[in-house]
This record gives structure tokens, sequence and C-alpha cells, in this order.
């Protein structure tokens, strides 16, 4: 009955949970991988091309899945960290919640995000882009005006970085447009890598020779969110089903166009520029403009919500939490007692990332009173650890009190 009460109560604050609370986001990727260094995980871990240390080198992992699948192969893991860690007289890292969303977003964001950030286009694919989509037609990359040219000169660009580049085109998209239009060329469009490597050009035809070129800056998600309403992105776009126009993409459910590297997402972006400025003008709201590292930013929100293609579903994870053993040490009823703390009314695991922070904090602790229990170290599947989450997530904003309402 009791079971049966919290699945329909699921069933009502699912919709509400799943928006945009479940899914942490990331305050800084680069935060993270300085954290990797701080607490000791580089001791065991690699992450790029060398090779592999103690323990396995975590960007060839390939995951698929949410910011707590990758938390979750940690809690894992756990039991024989824990012993090599012994061994080595290192003490478990604690890890406030912000650590943990830092870190594991630097993870996941290994393989699919960073790499590719740090990938630089080819230039001389780019030069080839540069004349082959008649760029060359309106622009030199000499520093002396060319009067023949109706665009500016494309020589300034030696200290920005490429996507600030992709981002000085989309300011000057409108304006390009028409002139595309009035010489009767069409809006030129960019696939795979295009774009990566004519950024790499203008980057190179721009700077003196032997300079450093600037690196794409990957962004921050959290202030991509801000600048998502800010820019009136939200005006037009529905993120999953919230808010927008209905005759106008969901930028939310974009997994295979925005799972991308930076430069491939900026194109995608310009590819679409034509009909999103004819709608803008139709709505009445200026062409959206950007400055510093806003369009940065805006790409990587729009990375990491589409990330997370799968919400953790509570019903599901209540009865994992009753399969993976929780349920044998944790009440989830307010006032009821247990072995381990009353996971409904615990302090300090206020939101999804806070619990999963607190479940790695207290792994240690959970270990021997689970053998002495003799409950075997659960281990969960990609999609478990974000359900159980959800599940315990939800127990704590409404908590559940048998007494009430039902009976
Ligand atoms: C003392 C060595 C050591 C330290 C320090 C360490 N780990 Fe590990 N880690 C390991 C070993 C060994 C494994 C594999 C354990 C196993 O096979 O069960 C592992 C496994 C993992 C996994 C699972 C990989 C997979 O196959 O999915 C993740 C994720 C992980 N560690 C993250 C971290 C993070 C983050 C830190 C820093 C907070 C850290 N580790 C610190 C030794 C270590
Ligand atoms: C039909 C002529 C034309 C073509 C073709 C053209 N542009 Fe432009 N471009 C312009 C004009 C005109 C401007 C200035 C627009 C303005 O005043 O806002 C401009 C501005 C720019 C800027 C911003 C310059 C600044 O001042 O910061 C960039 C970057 C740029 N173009 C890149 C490109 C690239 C890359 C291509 C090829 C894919 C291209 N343009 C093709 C006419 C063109
Ligand atoms: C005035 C409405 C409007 C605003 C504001 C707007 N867009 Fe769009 N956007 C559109 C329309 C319409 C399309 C579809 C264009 C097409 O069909 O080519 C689109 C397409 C896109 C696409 C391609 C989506 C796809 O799946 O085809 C991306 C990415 C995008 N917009 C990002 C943004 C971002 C980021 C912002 C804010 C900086 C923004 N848009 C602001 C109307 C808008
Ligand atoms: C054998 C008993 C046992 C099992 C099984 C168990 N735990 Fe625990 N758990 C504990 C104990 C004891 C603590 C307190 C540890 C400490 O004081 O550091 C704890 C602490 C926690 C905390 C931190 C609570 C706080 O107050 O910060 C969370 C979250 C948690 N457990 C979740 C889980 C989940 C999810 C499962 C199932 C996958 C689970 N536990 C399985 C005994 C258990």
């Amino acid at each position: 009955m009791k079971l049966r009460w919290l699945i329909v109560l699921a069933l009502v604050v699912s919709a509400r949970v799943l928006a945009e609370e479940s899914t942490p986001l990331p305050e800084d990727p680069m935060a993270g991988a300085r954290l990797f260094q701080q607490k000791g995980c580089v001791r065991c871990h690699a992450v790029g091309e060398e090779e592999s240390k103690l323990g396995p080198n975590l960007g060839r992992i390939h995951r698929r899945g949410s910011l707590l699948d990758v938390a979750g192969a940690m809690w894992n893991h756990a039991p024989m960290m824990h012993e090599r860690m012994a061994e080595l007289h290192i003490k478990p890292p604690q890890l406030t919640s912000q650590e943990m969303a830092n870190l594991i977003a630097f993870l996941t964001a290994y393989q699919y995000y960073l790499t590719q950030v740090g990938k630089p286009g080819d230039p001389d694919k780019g030069r080839e882009v540069f004349a082959a989509k008649n760029c060359a037609k309106c622009h030199s990359l000499q520093s002396e005006a060319d009067f023949e040219k109706i665009g500016p000169s494309l020589r300034g660009y030696a200290k920005l970085s490429p996507i600030q580049i992709a981002q000085a085109m989309w300011n000057h998209g409108p304006a390009m447009a028409e002139e595309f239009h009035r010489l009767g060329l069409g809006q030129p469009k960019f696939t795979n890598d295009e774009m990566a490597g004519l950024l790499a050009y203008l980057q190179r035809a721009a700077a003196p020779a032997g300079a450093e070129p600037v690196y794409v800056q990957p962004g921050s998600p959290n202030r991509g969110r801000i600048l998502f309403e800010q820019k009136g992105c939200a005006l037009c776009h529905a993120i999953r089903g919230v808010g927008g126009l209905p005759d106008v993409p969901d930028l939310g459910k974009r997994r295979e166009e925005l799972v991308r590297s930076v430069t491939e997402v900026a194109g995608f972006m310009w590819n679409h520029g034509v009909a999103m400025w004819d709608k803008m003008r139709e709505r009445q709201v200026p062409a959206v403009k950007f400055e510093k590292n806003e369009m940065a930013d805006i790409i990587s929100y729009l990375y990491f919500i589409n990330y997370f293609d799968k919400p953790g579903d509570p019903a599901r994870g209540i009865t994992l939490f009753a399969r993976k053993g929780c349920a044998q040490c944790h009440a989830v009823t307010p006032g009821t007692k247990s072995l381990g703390p009353n996971l409904s009314t615990a302090a300090g695991v206020g939101s999804p990332i806070e619990i999963i922070a607190a479940m790695w904090n207290h792994a240690q602790a959970m270990e021997p009173a689970m053998r002495a229990k003799g409950v075997p170290w659960p281990k969960f599947e990609p999609g478990e650890m974000t359900d159980v989450i959800e599940f315990i997530y939800m127990v704590r904003e409404r908590p559940v009190t048998t007494g009430t309402g039902k009976k």
C-alpha cells in the first residue's frame, strides 16, 4: 500500500521534478579539470592521450547518459578505489556538491566536448572553404583596405578564439545576408568541420608567423542558461517542451545536432540564421547579437541540456531503491528510524547533485555497514542512478507521511 501510494505520488510530481532542477548544470567544466588535480584523481587516472595509471583512463570510457551516470560509475567503483587509496595512504577525497558537479561535468564533457573544443580546425581546408563559399568575393585578408571588396578586411582576428570569430560572423550575419541577396549569391551553409577549418584559416591568416593560436573557450553552461533568456532565444525556442513558439524547433531535443563541437554548432546556427533573422523581424525583436564569450556560453548550455537526453524516472527509482538494498538501511518517510540516515529529512541532500555528493562522501562509512548486513555493494547500470536520485529527491520535495491523505 505504501508503495502504491508512492507510485501515485511519483506520477503526480514527476512532470515537475523532471524539469530543470534535476539537471544540474556545471558552473565551469574547466573548474572540474582543476579539481581533478587538486583532489588527487590524477594520481591514479589519466584522461587524455597518456597511458593509463593505476585506475582506468577516464577519457577513453565512452559514456552515454546523464551526468549522474558518471557519478554512478564513481560510486560503483568506490570500494576498489578505497582499497587502492588505502594502499597509497590517500584519504578518500570529500567533495562538496558544487565540486562534484564540476568534476563529473569535466569527465562527462571530456570526450564529447573538451576534446572537440581543443581539436583545432584545419586551416588548409579552411582556405578552400573561404574560396568555395564566396567569402573571398567580398573580403580580403590584407591589412590595407581593398576597395574592390564590399566587406571589411578579415585581418583582425589574431587575438580572438575561433568561436569569437564565428560570433563576429553571426553578429554581421543580417547585413551580410542582404548583400548575398543583392548579389544573387546564396547564403553559404556549412557542414561538419567546414566552419572549424574556416575559423582556423581566418585565425592563421591574421596571426604573425609562429604566434600561439587562441583556443576555443569552452563557455559556461550556467551563464548560457541565463543568456538564453536574456537574449530572447527562449521567446521562440522551447527547451524540452517548455516555453517557445509552436512552429520553432525545440532546442532541448536536438542531441544529434547540438552534442557536437562548439564550432560545428556555430555553423549549425549560422545555417539557420536567415530564417531566424526573418522570424525576429516578423516578431519585431532586434536581431540577436553576442559579445565577449556569449556565443560559446549559449552553445555549451545547448550542449549540456541535450546531453541529458533521458531524465530520471522516479517510479522506476522506487523499485531500484528497494532492489539495490538502500531501503534496508534508509527510511524515506519522516519520523521513521533506520540504521542509516532517514533520507527524507537528512540535512544536506536537498538536490540531486547534493545526494550524489553525499553518497560519495559517505561511501566509506556505508561499506562496512553493508558488509555487516550482508548487502553486496550496489552497482548501477546507466540510467539507474538518475532514477534512484530522482526518487530520493521527490521524497524530499513532498515529505511522504503515511498518516495523511490516503489512509
Ligand atoms: C588511489 C587510486 C585512485 C584515486 C586517487 C582515484 N581513483 Fe578512481 N578508480 C581507481 C581504480 C583502481 C578504479 C577501477 C576500480 C574497479 O575496477 O572497480 C577506479 C574507477 C573510477 C571510475 C569508474 C571508471 C569506469 O570504469 O567507469 C571513475 C568514474 C573514477 N574512478 C573517478 C575518480 C575520481 C573523480 C577521482 C578523484 C575524486 C578518483 N577516481 C580517484 C583508482 C583511483
Ligand atoms: C556578398 C558579400 C559578402 C560575402 C560573400 C561574405 N561577406 Fe562577410 N561581410 C560582408 C559585409 C558587407 C560585412 C559587413 C557587414 C556589416 O556592416 O555589418 C561582412 C562582415 C563579416 C564579418 C564581420 C567583420 C567585422 O567587422 O567584425 C565576418 C567575420 C565575415 N563577414 C566573414 C565572412 C565569411 C567567413 C564569409 C564566407 C562564408 C563571408 N563573410 C562572406 C560581405 C560579405
Ligand atoms: C524570433 C524567433 C527566434 C529567436 C529569438 C531565436 N531563434 Fe533560433 N530559430 C528560429 C527559427 C524560426 C528557426 C528555424 C530556422 C529554419 O527553419 O531554418 C530557428 C533555428 C535555430 C537553430 C537550429 C535548430 C534546428 O534544429 O533546426 C538553432 C540552434 C537556434 N535557432 C538557436 C538559437 C539561439 C541560441 C537563439 C538565441 C541567441 C535563437 N535561436 C533565437 C527562431 C528564433
Ligand atoms: C547497510 C546499510 C546501508 C545501505 C544498504 C545503504 N546505506 Fe546509505 N548510509 C548508510 C549509513 C550508515 C550512512 C551514514 C554514513 C556516515 O555516517 O558517513 C549512509 C549515508 C547515506 C547518505 C548520506 C546521507 C546524509 O545524511 O548525508 C546517502 C545519500 C545514502 N546513504 C544513500 C544510499 C543509497 C542511495 C543506497 C542504495 C544504493 C544506500 N545508501 C545503501 C547505510 C546504508
